[in-house]
């Protein structure tokens, strides 16, 4: 891109590159009001920057340059789970991602073809290395990042949503036979029926997500985890004494912190079994959990929802959840590595 240049990015260009970043997040409150207002200053944001390059799975970054002004950066992250952990179900093996903090764009220049010369120089290596599963984080309804990522192959996979928790859920009434009880660590077993309930049903079109066995004790144990402490409550509905659904929440540790702008909880599942699907069960569920959150005194609730999931994306977004952030991928065909000129 003429007068754009592209190095390695530099621990000497933290000040700047915290400078856009605050910038960038001055402009995503203005569409978005209620993301973390804190990191309109740079101080705030140059230790999330300082953290991303000092971690050991930092996968390097680089800088865009006019003249010597720092107008862009792109931090990667090489996401390498051991193969039974519990993140190894929803991160694939070899995955190269941007994080929400590591990337941004200075609006003086064309942010679309800075993102891309950028992801050029850095995907290179990406390649190289043998990481040919890319991901960013862009937040929802900036347009030029997504028309940069867009253009470079990538698609959105994941959406983050949030909802305040004091917006009441609106529910007709009382579902005859339908009881709502938080859920205790003797519950384990119901609780893991319900989570099968779920990944089955990300297993299945549209959505395609592998549903490993390996990673099942992982999955097993973090549910007794969650369970042990009444912090990260699990509502389970049942029919007439039958368990037909649940929601799970615990702290919103996969959430950005840019994005909490008050005290958050994190939807992690919710599920109702199929046979049960479309009467009312979910929204009652989601009542009971809104009004338990509020309670606690959470200003916010957050969820991800995988973008094609047929019936989880119009529920949430009908109970109103409004998205904040999307995961876009590229999976790069492995031929390229010796299919070769
Ligand atoms: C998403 C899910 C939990 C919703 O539970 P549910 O009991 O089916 O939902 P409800 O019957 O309470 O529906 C509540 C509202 O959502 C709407 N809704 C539910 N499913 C919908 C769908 N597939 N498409 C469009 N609207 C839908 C209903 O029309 C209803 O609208 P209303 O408030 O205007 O009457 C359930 O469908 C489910 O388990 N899906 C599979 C697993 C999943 O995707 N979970 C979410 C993972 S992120």
């Amino acid at each position: 891109m003429p007068g754009i240049h592209i190095r390695d990015f530099r621990a000497v260009d933290l000040p700047d590159a915290a400078a856009l970043l605050a910038a960038r997040q001055v402009r995503d409150r203005e569409q978005l009001p209620f993301l973390a207002k804190a990191y309109e200053e740079p101080r705030e944001c140059e230790p999330l920057l300082r953290q991303a390059i000092s971690e050991p799975a930092y996968g390097g970054g680089v800088a865009a340059l006019s003249g010597d002004t720092l107008v862009g950066y792109l931090l990667a992250e090489k996401n390498l789970f051991p193969p039974t952990s519990l993140p190894a179900q929803f991160i694939p093996p070899y995955t190269m991602s941007v994080g929400l903090q590591c990337h941004a764009v200075s609006s003086a220049v064309d942010a679309v073809e800075v993102y891309r010369a950028m992801y050029a120089a850095a995907a290179e290596r990406w390649v190289a290395s043998g990481f040919f599963e890319h991901r960013v984080y862009v937040i929802a309804g900036d347009r030029d990042a997504e028309e940069a990522w867009v253009t470079c192959g990538f698609g959105r996979g994941l959406t983050c949503a949030v909802r305040p928790t004091a917006d009441p859920v609106s529910v007709a009434g009382e579902l005859p036979g339908l009881e709502i009880h938080q859920a205790a660590s003797e519950d384990l077993d119901v609780v893991m029926r319900l989570e099968h309930t779920n990944n089955a049903h990300h297993w299945g079109s549209p959505i395609f997500w592998p549903y490993l066995h390996e990673t099942q004790p992982a999955a097993r144990e973090h549910q007794a985890n969650l369970l042990a402490e009444a912090a990260n409550a699990h509502f389970v509905a049942y029919r007439d004494g039958v368990p037909v659904g649940m929601d799970t929440f615990n702290a919103p540790d996969w959430v950005n912190p840019m994005l909490q702008g008050g005290r958050m909880i994190y939807l992690f599942q919710g599920v109702v079994e199929e046979a049960a699907r479309g009467g009312g069960v979910g929204k009652a569920l989601l009542a009971r959990s809104m009004a338990w959150a509020h309670e606690q005194g959470y200003d916010w609730c957050a969820l991800h929802f995988a973008s094609m999931n047929p019936s989880g994306a119009p529920f949430w977004r009908g109970q109103g959840f409004v998205p904040v952030e999307h995961t876009m991928a590229r999976r790069i065909d492995e031929r390229v590595a010796w299919a070769r000129p």
